[in-house]
């Protein structure tokens, strides 16, 4: 009724599908309809990094046989069918120079048969291609960048060349040209017509925190966004990530949703730094955080163990939840152990229990309570890693 009578003279039944179509356009304005749950995938460079060395080391330089032999594992080993379906070229791809019509080009040497070809391939295997560029006068690695002027072109060579999304770091440029930069690529991105999933790096070049970050807008022009320092291929940079997302986590948790999400870094898991449990723990806390799952590790060798553990259903269906809901540290216990909440559908919730201790195997008791479950109901209770399911009640 209300809305009726603000169309002023219109009839009734205008004045609702007026607000409909009010409604739909910010919708669209605002929203790709992309990474509706957090993307999963493979990204190259923890692993891989910038080696152009194809002649000492063919089997890991960044080259397009990389990309062709990972995309190859994605399809043929289990990997797609969990939903792990970008693969996502890093740093180091292009070649120095811009080509004569001021155009990204591959490097000719590492990638001859140009990234058309590979998005082409990675589409016939059922998967997502995804690509890095700069805004910026050069990328990290010092390849040509974009600066704001060469958005719309950029944005427009990755839809020509079937890119399926965009990873838009941050180096070499300036906080105004970033504030200007950014959201003209998520428009730009948008006019090639092409569905193109965003991660923008912005934030993590501006502190991650406001009143520099801005995440109500971030949430409306990136579907990701990088919020903090590269991960490393060791558990402390694992626990100092960790850390700054627990402390930060009533200005990060809300941001997160369908369509935009924090994004922690890579899963590591698959490397040199993590033992088995830290391995496990990674998983299981990115997924509480409803972190995209990008994997960077190489599937060719990926041990049995590693491989189970990013390969987990129940895990992967946690992260993947459809309220898109993140988590958040809930308990932190003087004694070095923490609980992590993620509310989930259907009325279930996931939860870690996190021993930081280093001493041996800790028996952690806690209670319904303490952990904000109502006590007056019962709970089937199943434990992601081991499958065995219990019930409790208050006793
Ligand atoms: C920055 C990014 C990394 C990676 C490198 C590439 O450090 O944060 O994720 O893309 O650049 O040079």
């Amino acid at each position: 009724m209300r809305r009726a009578a603000r169309a002023g003279g219109l009839p009734p039944a205008w004045g609702l599908a007026l607000a409909w179509a009010l409604i739909l356009a910010r919708a669209q304005a605002l929203e790709n309809g992309l990474a509706r749950t957090p993307p999963m995938g493979w990204l190259a460079w923890e692993r891989f990094r910038c080696n152009i060395d194809c002649e000492a080391d063919p089997q890991n330089c960044i080259s397009e046989k990389l990309f062709f032999d990972m995309a190859d594992r994605l399809a043929e080993d289990g990997w797609r069918e969990l939903g792990y379906k970008y693969i996502n070229i890093d740093d180091c791809w292009s070649a120095k120079q811009r080509d004569g019509a001021g155009q990204l080009v591959p490097d000719p040497k590492r990638f001859p048969r140009g990234i058309k070809a590979l998005a082409d391939y990675v589409h016939s295997r059922g998967l997502k291609l995804g690509i890095y560029g700069d805004l910026g006068t050069l990328t990290c690695g010092g390849y040509p960048g974009t600066t704001v002027d060469c958005v719309e072109q950029d944005a427009q060579t990755f839809a020509q060349w079937g890119v399926d999304m965009l990873k838009l770091d941050g180096c070499y440029s300036s906080e105004e040209e970033q504030a200007e930069g950014y959201p003209k690529m998520a428009k730009a991105l948008n006019a090639t017509g092409r569905p193109i999933v965003y991660s923008c790096s912005w934030p993590a070049y501006q502190g991650g925190l406001p009143p520099k970050v801005n995440y109500t807008l971030l949430a409306e022009i990136c579907n990701l966004w990088r919020n903090y320092g590269d991960i490393e291929d060791s558990w402390d940079s694992v626990l100092s990530i960790v850390d700054w997302f627990s402390a930060h986590q009533d200005v990060l948790q809300p941001a997160a949703g369908p369509g935009h999400w924090n994004d922690p870094d890579m899963l590591i898991i698959g490397n040199f730094g993590l033992s088995y449990e830290q391995s496990r723990s990674q998983m299981a806390l990115w997924t509480v955080m409803a972190a995209p799952l990008l994997m960077s590790t190489d599937l060719r060798t990926i041990s049995p163990s590693a491989k189970e553990i990013l390969q987990n259903r129940l895990m992967i269906q946690i992260n993947q939840d459809p309220l898109g809901i993140q988590g958040r540290r809930i308990v932190k216990e003087k004694f070095h152990v923490e609980v992590f909440l993620r509310p989930l559908s259907q009325a279930a919730s996931a939860l870690i229990f996190f021993s930081r201790r280093t001493d041996m195997p800790f028996r952690y008791t806690t209670s319904l309570a303490k952990l904000n479950f109502p006590d007056n109901t019962v709970y089937e209770v199943q434990d992601v890693y081991s499958g065995g399911r219990s019930f409790h009640r208050k006793t």
